[in-house]
């Protein structure tokens, strides 16, 4: 069941959209070789909080943290650590926060300090291809119509894509319907509609696109190890103009000229 938004409603998953892309630039301060994940999830939570939200990961079906983290070859749901980070790491934290009842969503992948320039095109071709889906997010396209322009955005690269993962509506709660796959072919799916809200969040491996699940059945790594790249926009479909409701703007002015 695909939930189609008033307007007072949008309005509410704007500021929840904005508190949890304000937690991501807080987040992006604290990024630099020897922090440790667990210090970038306290960063969050204590934002979060502070200004009103919930931390909705956490405790989600038992997650254990604010952020998702995602370092080097973790895809998805890794477990903040007292691992440290070392300079030419990459990690992803990916968040949802929750305000009034609605869910923001959104999720970036940092370099730690200098990262090989194999890594830097992995993650560059990653982001874009978030704002290609995003051009496809149309009202009267597809939901394939995002998928595919995701996948052949990234695949002509030779990048991979990860395939139990998907994007997802989201609203009142942090997962809700479609499902928004990041391949599949154009014309197929649910048709978008004005009021739909929905998280676009490419999951790119520079290797091959099998994953493994570790036995905690949550952390999420590829089967070959190389790096893996994770960018996340929430949404709201509105005529030919998409509304972006998450910014990575906070990101930019907390990186400066190391934003890419
Ligand atoms: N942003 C992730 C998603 O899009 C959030 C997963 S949160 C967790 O699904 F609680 F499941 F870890
Ligand atoms: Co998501």
């Amino acid at each position: 069941m695909i939930y189609l938004k008033t307007a007072e409603e949008i309005e509410m998953m704007r500021k929840a959209c904005d508190l949890v892309s304000r937690t991501l630039g807080e987040v992006a301060k604290w990024v630099r070789p020897g922090v440790t994940t667990a210090r970038l999830d306290s960063i969050a939570r204590e934002y979060i909080q502070d200004n009103g939200g919930t931390p909705a990961c956490l405790g989600y079906h038992g997650f254990p943290g604010t952020l998702c983290i995602e370092v080097n070859e973790t895809v998805v749901h890794g477990f903040p650590s007292e691992r440290v980070l070392e300079e030419g790491d990459i990690v992803g934290a990916d968040c949802v926060a929750e305000l009034n009842g609605y869910n923001g969503d959104s999720c970036y992948t940092f370099a730690v300090g200098e990262v090989s320039p194999e890594i830097m095109s992995l993650l560059k071709c990653t982001k874009e291809s978030l704002y290609k889906g995003i051009e496809m997010a149309k009202a009267g396209k597809r939901i394939g119509d995002i998928s595919n322009a995701v996948q052949t955005y990234c695949e002509r690269r030779n990048y991979s894509v990860v395939r139990e993962m998907c994007g997802h509506g989201i609203g009142r709660s942090m997962h809700e319907d479609p499902e928004v796959p990041n391949y599949g072919r154009r014309g197929i799916g649910p048709v978008l509609r004005d009021g739909m809200c929905i998280a676009i969040e490419p999951m790119i491996n520079l290797g091959s696109k099998n994953i493994v699940i570790e036995r905690d059945g949550w952390q999420t790594r590829t089967k070959d190890r190389k790096a893996s790249a994770h960018f996340e926009h929430t949404i709201c479909i509105k005529g030919d103009e998409p509304e972006i409701l998450t910014t990575f703007n906070y990101i930019k002015e907390s990186l400066g000229d190391r934003f890419i």
